[in-house]
């Protein structure tokens, strides 16, 4: 049966697996760069980072006759997987229109931001890029620049008094509209503003139906991988924790139907997608109600368990309120969901959560890891937190290092906090913590952080870990050309080891090293490279293997671990002629 699915996945998306190969080299096989990742190199879905999701040049001849066969497209991204996920949907919009992407500004003639407001940095990133375009504006005038997402909503007229050539500024509630914004701009050079309402100029309803919820055409080239893709399931934000424009800038919190997720779900699946991330401000608030039905968020994780062909779900981000048992139960009772919450604490002092209007204490929040752990003892836990918040005292931080070292987090991400106009903590309270201070709170919090989570590795070794494997290493990236791999220590002398060219032959039907054990396709044998992937508890592995093995979900034997990634052997076991049995972690 498993072998049916190996064959079936790769005859299902055989070419753009190598496509994507190529695109996860060129954009670095990342979600961005990020900053204050305790833990990893890569952030987990539904945080927020600072990166890039450039435009890779690819042929695109599915659109390119449509419309605008000569129209070229560069994109970049900051922000969160809400970001990414917008991205996607606006080059998905642009491309029915005939857009192609390239992958600088000076090759294209629409040039977009996708941008993030939750902290300063992300902003002051987003003027200098455009600073740099201002040259390249003058001398071709032709060229269409937007500014979209969170800053367009944030600082609407603001962008074209710092950057008169700018031609579009469109909020995250407008994005429908880039693809006309973009036409009419290049017929008149009138620059357009498109924002929804400000939380407080209209009745909530119309400030949410001013929010659109823009989901409409998915498009998995712009995806780092074809095997895993984003799908929203709400929109905006109700909670207005004090430091965080979240609330202003994404509109007021609103769920999606069941039906229009299922059947996104489902798609994403006759596409070839295995995992998907469900995405919310507060993913674990969802509830939607229509008529007499409402639909619980445990109630739509069993409807999503059931699509065929999806195997992974994870959801981002978690509000620890909202963590309730019926959620936790689902995690431990449905096998597809992955054991891996994300739940921000953002302090350990009452005082300050106080201050952040977080609106739970401490002890609440020890009491929901207290319900995880024994709900579901092998679920990871990671969480965010803000150091130098305003008024925060060495004592209070000092709480917060006892959280942590307590809950041993598999990673945390730690943020200075940054002074948002706009939110009430910026009305109420003075950022009187000094930079200096917040700095070392940061590295000591990160130092305390990093050792856990090395520590909370060292189990994983010599233990079997499932992983869908999602393409080449940031090493292996790296590297022009593929090198053969260098011998990778013995997971099981007893098993035959792809990566190992001795036990090659014991692999499969076409005894090659590809882990494949089909007799009927072609190989590329023996160029190896290091691989990487995700285990059911969102742990990075790095591991030699087939690039044929991409989008596949392997056992890999883990024999060593950092803080921040576990190295392992993909081990193969071949258990009759027909059936490869794959024990699972
Ligand atoms: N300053 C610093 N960090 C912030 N976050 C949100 N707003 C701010 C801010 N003003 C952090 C929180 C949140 C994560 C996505 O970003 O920790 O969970
Ligand atoms: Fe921001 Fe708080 Fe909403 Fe998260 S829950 S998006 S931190 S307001």
């Amino acid at each position: 049966m498993f072998r049916d699915r190996l064959c079936r996945r790769r005859r299902l998306i055989p070419a753009s697996a190598d496509r994507f190969a190529a695109a996860r080299m060129a954009v670095g096989n990342t979600f961005g760069i990020e900053y204050c990742v305790a833990n990893e190199p890569r952030r987990p879905r539904g945080s927020h980072t600072i990166g890039r999701l450039v435009g890779v040049a690819m042929a695109d001849t599915r659109s390119a006759t449509i419309n605008n066969p000569l129209k070229k497209l560069y994109i970049e991204t900051v922000g969160c997987q809400m970001n990414m996920l917008d991205s996607e949907l606006v080059v998905a919009a642009l491309r029915k229109r005939g857009y192609t992407l390239v992958n600088t500004p000076r090759d294209a003639d629409a040039i977009l931001f996708n941008t993030c407001s939750v902290r300063q940095h992300a902003e002051d990133k987003i003027y200098s890029a455009l600073g740099r375009l201002k040259h390249a504006k003058t001398h071709h005038p032709h060229k269409v620049i937007g500014v979209l997402g969170c800053m367009a909503q944030n600082h609407q007229k603001q962008i074209f008094e710092r950057a008169p050539f700018v031609d579009l500024v469109v909020g995250p509630g407008q994005l429908h509209q880039v693809p006309d914004l973009i036409e009419q701009v290049a017929k008149d050079r009138q620059p357009r503003l498109e924002v929804s309402l400000d939380r407080k100029a209209g009745t909530r309803n119309q400030v949410a139906s001013s929010f659109e919820s823009y989901d409409p055409l998915r498009d998995p080239e712009m995806r780092p991988t074809p095997y895993q893709a984003f799908v929203r399931i709400m929109i905006g934000c109700d909670k207005f924790c004090t430091y965080c424009i979240v609330p202003k800038v994404r509109g007021p919190e609103q769920s999606r139907s069941p039906e229009q997720i299922l059947a996104e779900a489902r798609q994403l699946a006759a596409e070839g997608c295995r995992e998907i991330t469900l995405l919310g401000q507060t993913v674990n608030s969802y509830r939607h109600r229509d008529g007499e039905r409402t639909t619980r968020f445990s109630d739509l994780l069993a409807m999503l368990h059931d699509v065929e062909g999806i195997d992974r779900i994870k959801f981002v981000t978690n509000y620890p309120k909202d963590m309730t048992q019926d959620v936790l139960e689902a995690v431990r009772d449905l096998p597809k969901i992955c054991r891996y919450l994300h739940v921000p604490a953002q302090s350990g002092s009452n005082r300050i959560l106080e201050r952040m209007k977080r609106l739970y204490t401490v002890e609440e929040y020890r009491e929901m890891m207290a319900r995880i752990r024994e709900t579901v003892p092998d679920c990871a836990v990671t969480s965010d937190f803000i150091v130098g918040f305003c008024g925060e005292t060495e004592e209070d931080f000092e709480q917060t290092v006892r959280l942590v070292e307590e809950c041993r987090f598999k990673n945390s991400f730690i943020f200075k906090y940054s002074p948002r106009e706009g939110t009430k903590g910026y009305e109420l309270y003075t950022d009187d913590v000094p930079e200096e201070v917040k700095k070392r709170r940061n590295n000591d919090l990160l130092a305390i952080q990093n050792r856990i989570s090395e520590e909370d590795n060292q189990p994983f070794i010599g233990r079997e870990v499932e992983i869908l494997i999602e393409g080449p290493s940031k090493r292996a990236a790296k590297q022009q050309s593929p090198q053969p791999a260098p011998v990778s220590p013995v997971a099981d002398s007893s098993l035959p080891i792809v990566g190992q060219a001795s036990t090659g032959q014991d692999n499969g039907a076409c005894g090659s090293d590809c882990g494949c054990d089909d007799t009927g396709h072609d190989h590329e044998h023996g160029q190896l490279i290091q691989l990487t992937g995700r285990t059911m508890c969102d742990r990075i592995a790095v591991f030699d293997g087939n690039p044929r093995l991409i989008g596949q979900i392997m056992p890999v034997r883990i024999y060593d671990a950092n803080a921040f990634t576990l190295f392992g052997v993909v081990v193969t076991q071949h258990a009759g002629p027909e059936v490869y049995s794959l024990s699972l972690s």
